[in-house]
C-alpha cells in the first residue's frame, strides 16, 4: 500500500481567500472559502487593492481553519500546495508569501500550482474514476480554453477567447440589464423565467481558428439591442434578454466542445471554472452527451468557483511527479497552461 499523501492547498488569485486539506488528491476533508464578493459588489467588480489587502487579513484565519476542519496538524501535511498563477499579482503574492513562511517555517515541500490546472482538477474530486485523456472546456471569469488533458500536468490548449472570457460577458450583460455584479449566477436565475428564443443574438466564428471563441459581439449585440430599445421606447423583459444571451454563449461553448471531442475522438468530457456552475449550460452538455455516448464530467457549484480544494487534487499529481518549488517562487500572474517556472 503506498503511503498516503495529505496535502495543504492555499487559493487567493482572485477575490476567494482559500485553504483545503486534500488526501490522495481526490478526497476533501476540508474546504474553507472566504469569498470577498460582498465587498467588492458596490464597486460593480473585482477592485485588486481592495482583494489583496482582504486576503492579507483572512489568510492566516483560512488556513487554520482549514486544518481544524479536516482534524489535522500541519506536521501531518505532505505538501503545501499554493496557486501561484495567473491572476492578480497583488492577491497572488499573499498565498505564495503565506505558503513560502509555512513551508520554510515547517520544512514541509513546497508545490506551485497553475490555477486552471486547478479548475480542470475539480473534476477529478468527485468523479474518482476520471483519468485523463479527456477533453476540458475552462470557463471562468478571466478564462475560456478548450483544452485537451493528455496526462496529468499535460495539457494542450486548441482554443481560447480572443476578447472577452465567458464570465466576464455573463458579468458585463448582467450589469447592463440591471442585474449588478457577480452576474453569472444571477443571469443563471432569471433566465429559467425568460424566453431563450425571444431574441435571436449573434453566434461568433473566429474564422481562421475554428475552436476559438469571441463574446464581444455578443456583447455589444445585447447593449444595442438595450440601447433600441429604449429609443424605441420599448419595455425590455430582462429575463428574455438574459435567457437569450445565456442561450447564445451555450450555443457557442457546445458546439465548439462537441466539435473538438469529435475531433479528437475522446469518449470522456469535462467542464470546469465559475461558468461551469450554469444550470442552462450543464443541462444542455448533459443533453448533448447523452445523445453522443460520451460521458460528461463536472464538479459540484463548490468546486466550479474558486477553491482550494481544486488546487490541492492538482498539487497532488504533481508531487507524485517530484515536482517542488524552492523558496524564490514568484507570483506569475500571465502564467501559462503547462509552463513550470
Ligand atoms: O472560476 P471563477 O470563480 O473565477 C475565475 O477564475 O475567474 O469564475 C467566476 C466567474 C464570474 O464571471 C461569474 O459571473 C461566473 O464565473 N459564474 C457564472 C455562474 N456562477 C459563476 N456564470 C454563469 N452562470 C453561473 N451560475
Ligand atoms: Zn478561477
Amino acid at each position: 500500500m503506498e503511503k498516503n499523501v495529505y496535502i495543504l492547498a492555499i487559493e487567493s488569485s482572485c477575490d476567494e481567500t482559500a485553504a483545503a486539506v486534500v488526501k490522495n488528491g481526490r478526497e476533501v476533508l476540508s474546504n474553507v472559502i472566504y469569498s470577498q464578493i460582498a465587498l467588492h459588489t458596490e464597486y460593480g467588480g473585482v477592485v485588486p487593492e481592495i482583494a489583496s489587502r482582504k486576503h492579507i487579513e483572512k489568510i492566516n484565519q483560512v488556513i487554520e481553519q482549514a486544518l481544524t476542519d479536516a482534524k489535522m496538524k500541519l506536521e501531518e501535511m505532505n505538501a503545501i500546495a499554493v496557486t501561484y498563477g495567473p491572476g492578480l499579482v497583488g492577491a497572488l503574492l499573499v498565498g505564495v508569501s503565506a505558503a513560502k513562511a509555512i513551508s520554510f517555517a515547517s520544512g514541509i515541500p513546497l508545490v506551485g500550482v497553475h490555477h486552471i490546472e486547478g479548475h480542470i482538477s475539480a473534476n477529478y474530486i468527485e468523479n474518482k474514476e476520471l483519468e485523463p485523456p479527456f477533453i476540458c472546456l475552462v470557463v471562468s471569469g478571466g478564462h475560456s480554453h478548450l483544452v485537451v488533458v493528455k496526462d496529468y500536468g499535460e495539457y494542450e490548449i486548441i482554443g481560447r477567447t480572443r476578447d472577452d472570457a465567458a464570465g466576464e460577458a455573463f458579468d458585463k450583460v448582467a450589469r447592463a440589464i440591471g442585474l449588478g455584479y457577480p452576474g453569472g449566477p444571477k443571469i443563471d436565475k432569471v433566465s429559467r423565467e425568460g424566453n431563450p428564443d425571444a431574441i435571436h443574438f449573434p453566434r461568433a466564428k473566429v474564422g481562421d481558428a475554428e475552436y476559438d471563441f469571441s463574446f464581444s459581439g455578443l456583447k455589444s449585440a445585447v447593449l444595442n439591442y438595450l440601447n433600441s430599445c429604449q429609443m424605441k421606447g420599448e419595455e425590455i423583459n430582462t429575463a428574455d434578454v438574459a435567457a437569450s444571451f445565456q442561450k447564445a454563449v451555450i450555443d457557442v461553448l457546445v458546439e465548439h466542445s462537441m466539435d473538438a471531442v469529435e475531433r479528437y475522438g475522446y469518449t470522456k468530457f469535462a467542464i470546469a471554472g465559475g461558468v461551469a456552475s450554469n444550470s442552462g449550460l450543464r443541462q444542455a452538455f448533459e443533453k448533448v452527451c447523452e445523445k453522443k455516448n460520451i460521458t460528461f464530467y463536472h464538479p459540484s457549484p463548490v468546486y466550479c468557483t474558486d477553491n482550494a480544494a481544486m488546487i490541492g487534487a492538482a498539487a497532488y499529481y504533481e508531487f507524485r511527479k517530484g515536482i517542488r518549488h524552492g523558496f524564490d517562487l514568484n507570483a506569475v500572474p500571465n502564467l501559462k497552461l503547462g509552463e513550470r517556472i
